[in-house]
């Protein structure tokens, strides 16, 4: 008798560690999506020619700081490419786009 209350509890142990690791695996991805940092982004691809603070202006790039576009033309600028700025519509996804798009309106002064 006293040997079957251990198993029960053992099983029981068991199956909660189970579960709630099965748990801990399963909701990972689903509830964490992979958060789009702006931010990031722009020290990867925009730097070069803005610079760190937006107002490098390498190849005629426009100064970030002092730009008044709203962000839905950021979002297309970026996303075609304007004159000597290449499109990014090849390299980052629309949610990228907007991302970056609003990080640079930090920038502003
Ligand atoms: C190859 C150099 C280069 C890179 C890399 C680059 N840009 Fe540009 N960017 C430019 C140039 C040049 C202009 C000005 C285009 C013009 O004269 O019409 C510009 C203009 C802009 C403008 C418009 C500003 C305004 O007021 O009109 C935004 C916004 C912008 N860039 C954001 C970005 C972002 C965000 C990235 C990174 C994803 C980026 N740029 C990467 C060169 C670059």
């Amino acid at each position: 008798m006293k040997n079957l209350i251990i198993l029960a509890f053992f099983a029981l142990f068991a199956f909660a560690c189970s579960s709630s690791e099965g748990e801990k695996a399963g909701s990972e991805p689903t509830a964490e999506a992979p958060k789009v940092d702006g931010e990031k982004i722009y020290k990867t691809y925009c730097v070069t020619c803005h610079g760190i603070y937006g107002d490098m202006g390498a190849s005629g790039a426009f100064n970030l700081k002092t730009s008044v576009l709203p962000v839905e033309e950021r979002i297309n600028v970026i996303t075609n490419g304007r004159k000597a700025m290449t499109p990014f519509k090849d390299l980052l996804t629309p949610e990228k786009i907007k991302a970056v798009a609003e990080y640079t309106l930090t920038l502003k002064q």
